[in-house]
């Protein structure tokens, strides 16, 4: 077998063009500083290289430019992404067993960070967009009503965008939890470019909120792994954050990342308008070149749901096109060399960064015009079953640590989860541990198992069965 590294090799060989991450889309014009990263410059911290955890000099430069760059009052560098930035900052806004409210929709790291500081989520359930089943935007009266309802409530989490793009109104969000003291932490995973402007939507930190994390490696110029958080306001104490990135990111951080993101925060002070106002103008001329698509549909800025919507994720639908997005992703891989980053029943998305170029949004064009007029229309497959928000009976801490067994999938209804399930990507957690498995949940599980969703669960035998808690030890108390 070869080598992992020769493996890699080849399939930067095999030309693909990618619509998935990392946002630099290869683009060696664009990051110089990307090719030159090589193994003479792989050290961590030595004498003359400052130091990501106590930084004086040049990375304490480099993050204060990037928070002058995005406008929050700290910006703190991230080598293990946007999850660590989760893990810290919401270890850093809260106590254990605080209670939170959490927006369901939230990425496994949220529910990891959840799980190790104890705490109580009240879960808000985002409505679904209809054709493309993905969340719609969180609505500011489910964040209003919730917090009214939980004065004790001590952080409020949320995506924005999401996975498919679809931004919440944030500013409206972060005035409802101000007004009460308190602190609001976006996943801004997904939207490191925004805010810069260019045409892009506004970004979390200039709406006020008090943490937000940044993938950079997704959208922009930057390696896999570099993320950003940022810090603002005086609801988050900066010595706690300081002391809990100490905690979740390695004593070792990697100079090819740490160079990287420094690079990448180089390249938007001194070129980032332009470049995303060319972004920008890329996707649109790319709508319009797919104006004419007849099954395909493409996710629009102005759906219902949506407050806003981030364009540099393209969401091509696929409902009554006679295929789904699994087979359209397909599709695109085998007949076009094209490589999407997600497929789901009714959509695929195609993740567009700053490294793309026109030649690569051509082609993109050319292929789903070329697929569309070969559709046949209907036949994509019976609707996604709706999830349920499931009930919690245990905290995840609590289940987690119960006796379990494998409990096959006809016989899991009404059992009590003890592993978390997800659809991979997006990585959003189903069902957490604790809570129970309904049967409306268990009929949406199977059916997405059946049409090929990629299902995964944290003890990973989902094919022999669900881990639940056992019964003879939960209900015999
Ligand atoms: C919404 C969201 N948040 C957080 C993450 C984790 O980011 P990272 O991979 O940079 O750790 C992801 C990853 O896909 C994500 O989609």
């Amino acid at each position: 077998m070869e080598a992992l590294w020769e493996r890699l090799v080849q399939w930067e060989k095999s030309g693909a063009l990618p619509f998935h991450m990392p946002g630099h889309k290869r683009n060696r014009t664009l990051a110089p500083y990307l090719d030159a990263l090589s193994a003479g410059l792989d050290v961590t911290e030595i004498p003359g290289f400052d130091d990501l955890h106590a930084p004086e000099e040049i990375l304490k430069l480099a993050m204060e430019r990037a928070a002058r760059l995005y406008g929050s009052e700290d910006a703190y560098f991230l080598v293990n992404g946007s999850t660590g930035g989760i893990l810290a900052g919401i270890r850093a806004a809260t106590r254990r067993g605080d209670r939170v409210l959490v927006a369901r929709a939230c990425h496994k790291a949220v529910y990891h960070a959840l799980e190790l500081c104890a705490l109580q989520p009240i879960y808000l359930q985002q409505d679904c967009l209809d054709e493309f089943a993905c969340p719609a935007s969180l609505a500011v009266e489910q964040v209003e009503e919730a917090l009214g309802e939980h004065p004790d409530i001590r952080l409020v989490i949320l995506t924005s965008p999401s996975y498919e793009g679809v931004c919440s109104d944030i500013p409206s969000i972060v005035e409802a939890a101000h007004r009460r003291g308190v602190p609001v932490f976006v996943d801004e995973a997904h939207g490191a470019h925004l805010g810069l402007g260019g045409g892009f939507p506004p970004g979390a930190v200039a709406a006020g909120a008090d943490l937000v994390v940044q993938s950079f490696h997704k959208t922009l110029p930057s390696l896999t792994q570099t993320a950003m958080l940022h810090r603002s306001g005086t609801l988050v104490s900066r010595e706690e954050l300081t002391r809990q990135l100490g905690i979740f990111q390695t004593s070792s951080p990697s100079y090819l990342l740490l160079a990287s993101l420094e690079g990448c925060v180089s390249l938007l002070e001194q070129r980032g308008e332009d470049l995303l106002q060319e972004w920008r103008g890329r996707l649109h001329r790319f709508d319009q070149g797919v104006h004419g698509l007849t099954h395909l549909r493409l996710l629009p800025g102005t759906e219902r749901g949506v407050f806003a919507r981030d364009p540099s994720k393209i969401v091509i639908g696929t409902k009554g096109s006679g295929m789904t997005g699994l087979a359209l992703s397909q599709r695109l891989r085998q007949e076009f060399g094209i490589q999407l980053e997600m497929a789901a029943q009714p959509y695929a998305i195609a993740m567009t960064g700053m490294g793309d170029t026109d030649q690569a949004m051509e082609k993109l064009k050319e292929a789903l015009l070329t697929i569309d007029g070969s559709c046949q229309g209907e036949g994509d497959g019976t609707p996604l079953l709706e999830l349920p928000l499931p009930k919690s009976c245990l905290s995840m801490e609590e289940a987690l640590t119960r006796p379990f067994r494998l409990c096959p999938w006809e016989e899991a209804s009404e059992q009590l989860a003890a592993e978390s399930i997800w659809a991979y990507p997006p990585g959003i957690p189903l069902v957490v541990p604790g809570e129970v498995i309904s049967a409306a949940m268990l009929a949406a599980l199977s059916q997405r198992k059946a049409v090929g969703v990629n299902l995964i669960s944290t003890r990973g035998d989902l094919n022999q069965g669900i881990a639940v808690v056992d019964s003879d030890t939960f209900f015999a108390e």
